[in-house]
């Protein structure tokens, strides 16, 4: 049972992007949670493949990139090259959610769908063989900082029971608002990898922050086990 941490860089410093990636990392980073904004799909505009090629040499874990961008495809192949191991995208910003998919893992980069806090799990219903990762937003895409919405732990839970009659080994990420206060919960949902973007960067403390984080998470999962095993 393990659990992975994935910093946003979202509230990295910018101007210092290497040096934010090298400190997270030595902090006991899983994953680099890497936000692509393009001001269409999303209001907000942040950064693209060249930015991901940039950080790529210090970037020892893999980098998670995160699409909040429509239309999709075209920049598939561009992040594959820049270095991305996981590429996720939202159903809404892809006309066609299946090629979507088979083309990041023709690149041989592991395939995500992202589910905002209002899309039906059944977007899920002829592609989840297909994923590597699900990950589920409890915020609405955009912004970092934001609260985190409650009702995104019923449909972990959900996501996680799908994943398990899959048989396959999915990972389940919860992004947006995941602090030291609702990991436990998080993970006790069923989520096995947390983004965390303010709760990681904010206060400059990047290892006790990570700490905390997966250590809650951590006994929020061993709940669940013990609780599943008495019902066994
Ligand atoms: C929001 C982004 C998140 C964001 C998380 O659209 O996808 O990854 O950076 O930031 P916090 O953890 O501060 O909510
Ligand atoms: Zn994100």
């Amino acid at each position: 049972m393990s659990v992975r941490i994935a910093p946003s860089l979202l509230s990295a410093d910018f101007a210092r992007l290497g040096d934010e990636v090298s400190a997270v990392i030595e902090a006991g980073a899983d994953l680099i949670h890497f936000d692509v904004m393009d001001n269409h799909y999303v209001p907000n505009l942040t950064v693209g493949p060249l930015v991901c090629q940039a950080i790529k040499p210090y970037a020892t874990v893999p980098i998670d990139v995160h699409l909040m961008v429509k239309p999709v495809d075209a920049l598939i192949p561009m992040f594959a090259q820049a270095g991305a191991s996981i590429i996720s995208f939202h159903p809404e910003a892809s006309e066609h959610i299946d090629r979507t998919v088979q083309l990041i893992r023709s690149h041989g980069v592991k395939a995500g769908l992202v589910l905002n806090p209002a899309t039906p799990l059944s977007v899920l219903d002829h592609v989840l063989d297909q994923l590597d990762l699900v990950l589920i937003m409890s915020v609405n895409p955009g912004f970092g900082g934001q609260r985190f919405i409650e009702s995104a732990l019923p449909k972990i839970e959900a996501v996680r029971r799908r994943i398990e009659a899959s048989g396959r080994d999915i990972w389940l990420e919860v992004d947006g608002g995941v602090n030291a206060d609702n990991a436990a919960r998080v993970a006790a949902a069923g989520a096995d990898t947390l983004v965390a973007g303010s709760a990681v960067f904010t206060g400059g403390r990047y290892a006790d922050s990570i700490r905390t984080l997966r250590e809650r998470a951590l006994a929020g999962r061993a709940q669940t086990f013990a609780h599943e095993s008495s019902h066994a």
